[in-house]
């Protein structure tokens, strides 16, 4: 079975990936971590994470294995993750990498932004969870809080509108929901809730 989980800016969509991976025991890729990993790496060089030649150069020579996750979990790593996946050609370099994790034997679970739409048409099951962008920025705020981040709300807000229109507008694998992908809606659900909510989701397609 293959899961793809997508949406926006702390929709809930990694807890709820990693939560249905250990309960469906399939093997799980974040590919939020390659944006970012990638965007970190420009950062690292001093390059600019817009500059296509840079970010493209990051992205052939990223490490999967060696991808440091607490430096790309920083606000500043997010917001240069999602201008290095508006390049057609990073998207290009990160794709088979992603395609072989999804189509491994007995299947994955993907969570992004374009997997159901791009990286995995034909899932077996896809979700897309939103939330809305108060309550998002919210939670990301708490979360980059807790791990020291001195963003401030409004910061986060600002950050998390641009990003959503950022990923939402460009043209190359655009965020959007497949048309055949059922929306979750997070905002006023606890994590618990939320996470029951996708895996009744995926029962009911297992049924089906
Ligand atoms: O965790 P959060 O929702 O903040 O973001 P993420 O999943 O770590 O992704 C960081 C950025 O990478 C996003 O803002 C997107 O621009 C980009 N991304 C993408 O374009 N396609 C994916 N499949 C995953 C992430």
């Amino acid at each position: 079975m293959i899961i793809a989980v997508d949406g926006p800016l702390a929709s809930g969509k990694g807890t709820i990936a990693r939560t249905l991976a250990s309960k469906f025991g399939l093997p799980y890729l974040d590919t939020g971590s390659l944006y970012r990993a990638t965007a970190l790496a420009v950062l690292d060089a001093g390059d600019d994470p817009a500059d296509s030649d840079a970010a493209v150069r990051a992205a052939r020579g990223l490490q999967v294995d060696a991808i440091d996750e607490t430096r790309i979990r920083t606000a500043e790593a997010g917001a240069a993750a999602s201008k290095v996946a508006a390049i057609p050609a990073v998207r290009e370099a990160l794709y088979q990498v992603q395609r072989n994790f999804a189509y491994q034997p007995g299947g994955a679970i993907l969570d992004g932004r374009d997997i159901g739409t791009v990286i995995c048409p034909d899932a077996d099951v896809k979700l897309f969870v939103v939330a809305d962008a108060e309550t998002r920025a919210r939670r990301r705020w708490m979360e980059l809080k807790a791990r020291g981040d001195t963003i401030t709300f409004e910061e986060m807000l600002a950050q998390t509108l641009e990003r959503d229109a950022r990923d939402s507008d460009r043209s190359d694998a655009p965020m959007q929901a497949a048309d055949d992908a059922t929306l979750l809606d997070t905002t006023s659900l606890s994590i618990d809730a939320a996470v029951a909510a996708a895996i009744a989701i995926v029962e009911k397609r297992q049924k089906a």
